[in-house]
């Protein structure tokens, strides 16, 4: 492959292979390339988004009163939108101490897939999704939740795993790998 010409604003050449197109050609490919590589990535078709559109018996009795837990706790404050989250930079361990206190500002995680990415937090502290449940509702909104109230909400966090390229998604560590590359 050529090595690509340095991008300068002086580059105003728009013939032969894509490395001479002008500088802002280039960027504005890479963006298109990047956004249309990020809109691949949404998963939808968990059994949330399945009982969001009607689907009455998607999710159980215990899902569902997970959800309403997850709301009435306020834990949708900060996890919101269609993401579950994404949407927002907050400052962790508001109340009491959560992992490292570097950096103070993160973007709050979407919970799409949650169940599949242990560990949790920015540092890793959290080796589970229960043990990530209960540390959130004391550093984040000053609570001690029940061992039934994490359970119902860990529950309720299983259903919002989506599928991608038609199979549910699944820890990194259970992906089948493509090839010797990747191994
Ligand atoms: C004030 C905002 C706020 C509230 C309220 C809040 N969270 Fe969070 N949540 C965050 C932030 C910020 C992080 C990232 C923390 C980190 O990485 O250290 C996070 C991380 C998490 C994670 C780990 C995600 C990952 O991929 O590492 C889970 C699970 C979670 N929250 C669940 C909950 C639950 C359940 C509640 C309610 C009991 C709740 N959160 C309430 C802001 C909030």
């Amino acid at each position: 492959m050529p090595t690509p010409k340095p991008c300068s604003n002086s580059a105003t050449h728009t013939g032969g292979s894509p490395t001479s197109l002008p500088c802002w050609m280039r960027f504005a490919a890479v963006l298109d390339a990047i956004a249309t590589f990020e809109r691949s990535l949404v998963t939808t078709g968990s059994r949330f988004d399945r009982w969001l559109l009607g689907e009455a018996d998607a999710i159980t009795p215990e899902e569902l009163s997970g959800y309403q837990l997850f709301k009435s706790l306020g834990c949708v404050s900060c996890h919101q939108g269609v993401n579950v989250g994404g949407n927002l930079f907050q400052r962790h361990g508001i109340f009491h101490p959560l992992g490292s206190p570097e950096p103070v500002l993160l973007r709050v995680p979407s919970l799409r897939n949650v169940a599949t990415t242990a560990p949790y937090f920015h540092d890793g502290s959290a080796p589970t999704l229960p043990e990530a449940v209960k540390l959130m509702g004391i550093a984040q909104l000053d609570r001690v939740l029940t061992e039934p109230q994490i359970a119902a909400i860990v529950a309720f966090l299983n259903t919002l795993t989506g599928t991608y390229r038609g199979q549910l998604v699944r820890p990194a560590s259970t992906t089948p790998r493509l090839g010797p590359a990747l191994r």
